[in-house]
């Protein structure tokens, strides 16, 4: 299956046709969730895969076992990719699972069951900045042109997996009463030990300090670059050209720094503005410095 050029349109969202058809998505908007689940929700690239990671070592109790022999997208597989089902069958108990999609799509599925939900956010001036060279790798995005065009793009929302702030106040808006456990990619920076802390009291899944210790080394940008690149290995170059980027790129808070030019910071930050007047993320980034 690699329809690399197909563009799957879902309630208004264009999703890569390589990871997604009309089947999976419906399936993932209807999956019967269990109490017992926990869904991890991030939109792309805010820390996704990081939390993955910690998610497996939470539950391994620090064993890297599970971590280094099976890829994440088994591990905790994406409830809208064609492959879901398949490795549905394959995953153990606790069930956990990853999405991308929006709020509105997953309400009919959520209100039949009470999984523990995970929102993952990050500064979205560096989540622009990591899509873009994302898109530079990765054959079933589009070519995402300069980063100008892209970050137009990005902030109308005709992205792929459709606007960040749509996606972050569907999710918010839902806080108390999906019992959301939010933490953003900035707190993990700043005090990765403290997160697991208190991702192991919301999991329910007591740590020792030894176990916690070895979650925080394995979880580190270094550790993470070895065993995550050994298994973005196993993906065909065709499908993600590691020769056009690393997808463990810098891991840095910041580097929107980097690229925007200060029109396109002025330009990002009214449309930020304008997009969450009313909404109080509570969030530790709660400027856009
Ligand atoms: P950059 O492109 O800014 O480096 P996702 O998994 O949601 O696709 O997010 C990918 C981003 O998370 C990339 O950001 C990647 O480098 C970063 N990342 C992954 N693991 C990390 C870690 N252990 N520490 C810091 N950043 C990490």
């Amino acid at each position: 299956m690699a329809r690399l050029d197909v563009t799957e349109t879902f309630e208004g969202i264009r999703f890569p046709g390589h990871l997604h058809t009309q089947e999976s998505l419906s399936f993932a908007s209807t999956f019967p969730f269990r109490d017992s689940d926990t869904l991890l929700v991030t939109y792309p690239k805010s820390g996704t895969t990081w939390m993955q990671e910690i998610l497996t070592f939470i539950y391994s109790k620090g064993d890297p076992g599970p971590a280094k022999t099976i890829p994440n997208w088994v591990r905790i597989p994406w409830l809208e990719h064609h492959y879901f089902k398949q490795t549905l069958q394959q995953t153990s108990k606790p069930r956990l699972f990853t999405t991308h999609l929006p709020q509105q799509t997953l309400a009919a599925a959520l209100r039949k069951s009470k999984p523990k939900v995970i929102y993952v956010a990050r500064n979205p001036k560096d989540v622009a900045v990591s899509f873009y060279h994302f898109h530079k790798m990765a054959n079933f995005l589009p070519d995402p042109g300069s980063f100008d065009d892209f970050l137009h793009h990005f902030l109308d929302g005709s992205v792929h997996f459709g606007s960040w702030f749509q996606h972050i106040k569907s999710w918010l808006s839902c806080q108390a009463e999906l019992g959301l456990f939010c933490i953003t990619y900035e707190e993990l920076h700043q005090d990765l030990k403290g997160c697991v802390e208190r991702l192991s009291a919301f999991l329910g899944c007591p740590l020792q300090p030894d176990q916690i210790a070895s979650i925080c080394q394995h979880c580190s940008f270094a550790s993470m670059s070895e065993n995550t690149t050994a298994h973005l290995a196993l993906i065909p170059r065709e499908i993600m050209d590691p020769s056009k980027g690393s997808f463990m790129r810098k891991g840095i808070i910041g580097d929107w720094k980097n690229h925007f030019s200060l029109r396109q910071d002025t330009h990002f930050n009214q449309t930020y503005q304008q997009e969450m007047d009313h909404c109080d993320l509570g969030f530790t980034w709660r400027g856009l410095d």
